[in-house]
């Protein structure tokens, strides 16, 4: 029967890692998965997930709105993202088992948020792969362009991107523009791209077949290799990430001789605004570091290294992407950047024109964008597993394969999960989808170490979050950010509380979430002396997952509304706990 007791009921960290050991044994016999990571190959995998995508497309965007100050966003960034890191490494450290922050909010936070926050992980991992996977498409198809190689254009887009170039060229085309001047009309060469994909696919029954294969061969070629074993997936991580580390490490170190400092003036050209415009693609760079977490059984020594590696991960991602910004802004003014591969435009006719690096950075946005797909589909199907062994999930999800010992059937599953969408899908807004569900996981895991008691005992060889009271720090700095606000942004404040229209305030709707829950957490702070780092983390990602738009908000509450339907259809019955609780 579900009662609200049943949806709370927590896992003891005793019963997580006993109920660990025992599937082991029970599947194989043999201590389960192979244990061949160490915190060299951690912080290896944790760059991967990092940097890809994000540096290599998403920041100029971030670059154009924000100006030279974008810098900030990305300290800012890594600061929200550092606090989270503090409590992922706490609960890496006690419990080291795959399901990350899924199996953490299981032990702190009850099944019902449990459930909810891997839910929310299956989405973060998918969809971001989708994008990565597309992503990854768009820069091997122009690279094998430059090289002379063109494959035909319905064979590297999808459906929607096509049909859209369709209409668009074949509207100018109506009224009598010819094809040859469509460029000097404006219209972009994706668009005529699009147009032709569409014209030249072949069709059946009418219908236009036009898919991305090489998103879809390069998920196959990743979901292998996962399946293989993770001694194979580590080594092709650690050549990849050295290779991705050194094209990097020479973007910064050119770069700098090409930078212009008048190029820094204006620095905050757009104030606050445009600075938070880039919150979604800077936070986006930052997802990862979290994912390491879900190869917690095939470390060596978890407890001590998962925290290590996080932390190291997060410090070396800062640095490069700190450097990599001011370069960018740097060499180029600002307001050109607005383009998909910001790395290669700068060092293009536009910026520092230096012809031998555009091409090094095409192959390293490949290598990078690859090892970013390897560890995020590396690390589903090790939720799906950690889900399915508390019986949230059917017990094949949980299956390990008898020779590779890794998560066959769930890593089959995400290689559909990945591979078949990235095909047909049109994901310019994925992003955002995937940073909010990141920012989602990193509060429940903020809370759920507020929920832990610091005066517990401590096991030596462990990591904690250090515990400062919050109680006059964390209420102070609330205080302090609505004085300096009423101060200095007085007229911003004056409209948001000001009712218009249902249309501008439905974007109003995650800000009041954002105030409400401040409020709250400020007065439970004061009186439960609540610790101040989980505090910060919370409150800095709550406020990004506000920048994201509520379009994203609608969607992701989808997304969970029908998670909860499965876990009221199946999982709560499932449970191994309801199965304890009627002594089966
Ligand atoms: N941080 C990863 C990327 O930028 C997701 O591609």
């Amino acid at each position: 029967m579900i009662t609200i007791k049943s949806l709370f009921r927590t896992k003891s960290v005793d019963q997580i890692m006993g109920d660990q050991a025992q599937f082991s044994e029970s599947v194989h016999g043999s201590g389960g998965m192979k244990k061949a990571l160490g915190v060299v190959d951690l912080t290896a995998l944790g760059i991967a997930a990092v940097i890809g995508a994000g540096i290599f497309s998403t920041i100029g965007t971030a670059a154009s709105a924000g100006g030279p100050a974008v810098v900030f966003l990305f300290l800012f960034t890594a600061i929200a993202c550092a606090f989270s890191a503090f409590c992922y490494a706490e609960f890496a450290s006690s419990i080291p088992v795959s399901g990350s922050a899924y199996t953490y909010a299981y032990a702190s936070l009850g099944e019902l948020l449990a459930w909810i926050i891997g839910w929310d992980l299956l989405m973060e991992y998918a969809i971001g792969n989708i994008a990565v996977a597309i992503s990854w498409s768009d820069y091997f198809t122009s690279l094998l362009s430059g090289y002379g190689l063109h494959l035909p254009a319905w064979i590297t887009m999808d459906l929607l991107t096509a049909s859209r170039g369709y209409e668009l060229v074949q509207e100018l085309l109506n009224t009598g523009v010819s094809f040859t001047d469509l460029a000097a009309k404006g219209v972009s060469n994706a668009s005529i791209e699009a147009y032709q994909a569409w014209t030249t696919a072949p069709q059946i029954f009418g219908f236009h077949i036009v898919a991305d294969i090489p998103a879809m061969l390069i998920t196959a070629l990743v979901t292998y290799i996962v399946y293989i074993g993770i001694q194979e997936s580590k080594r092709v991580n650690n050549i990849m990430v050295l290779l991705k580390m050194i094209v990097l490490m020479m973007v910064i170190g050119v770069g700098a001789f090409y930078v212009k400092p008048e190029n820094f003036s204006p620095f905050n050209p757009n104030g606050v605004t445009g600075v938070l415009k880039g919150v979604s693609g800077v936070f986006f760079a930052y997802i990862g570091f979290d994912a390491i977490s879900t190869t917690a059984e095939e470390c060596k020594n978890p407890q001590r290294d998962l925290p290590r590696a996080m932390m190291y991960v997060l410090g070396i991602c800062t640095l490069v992407y700190i450097a990599v910004a001011l370069v960018l802004v740097g060499i180029v003014k600002y307001d050109h950047l607005a383009v998909g591969d910001p790395l290669a435009y700068v060092f293009g006719p536009e910026g520092a024109n230096v012809h031998w690096i555009s091409g090094f950075i095409g192959i390293s946005a490949i290598v990078a964008i690859f090892t970013v797909l390897l560890v995020f589909q590396l690390g589903q199907p090790r939720i799906w597993m950690a889900m399915s062994r508390d019986g949230l999930l059917p017990k094949v999800f949980s299956k390990l394969h008898p020779k590779y010992k890794t998560p066959s059937f769930s890593t089959i599953v995400t290689g559909l999960f990945v591979g078949i969408p990235c095909m047909f899908m049109n994901l310019t807004e994925v992003t955002d989808l995937c940073s909010i569900g990141t920012l989602f996981a990193f509060i429940l895991v903020c809370a759920g170490v507020l929920r832990m008691d610091p005066n517990r005992p401590k096991v030596a060889g462990r990591f904690y979050t250090p515990y400062i009271n919050g109680k006059y720090w964390f209420t102070g700095m609330v205080l302090l950010t609505v004085v300096l606000l009423m101060l200095f942004n007085a007229d911003s404040m004056k409209s948001f509380f000001t009712y218009e229209s249902w249309d501008s305030f439905r974007h109003k709707i995650p800000l009041w979430f954002f105030i409400i829950g401040m409020g709250f957490l400020t007065m439970l702070t004061y009186v439960k002396n609540l610790s101040l780092i989980p505090l910060l983390g919370l409150a800095s990602c709550g406020y990004l997952m506000t920048e994201l738009g509520w379009t994203n908000w609608l969607r992701f509450g989808i997304w969970l509304a029908v998670g909860l339907v499965i876990y009221f259809l199946y999982g709560h019955k499932n449970s191994k706990l309801s199965a304890k609780a009627q002594g089966v």
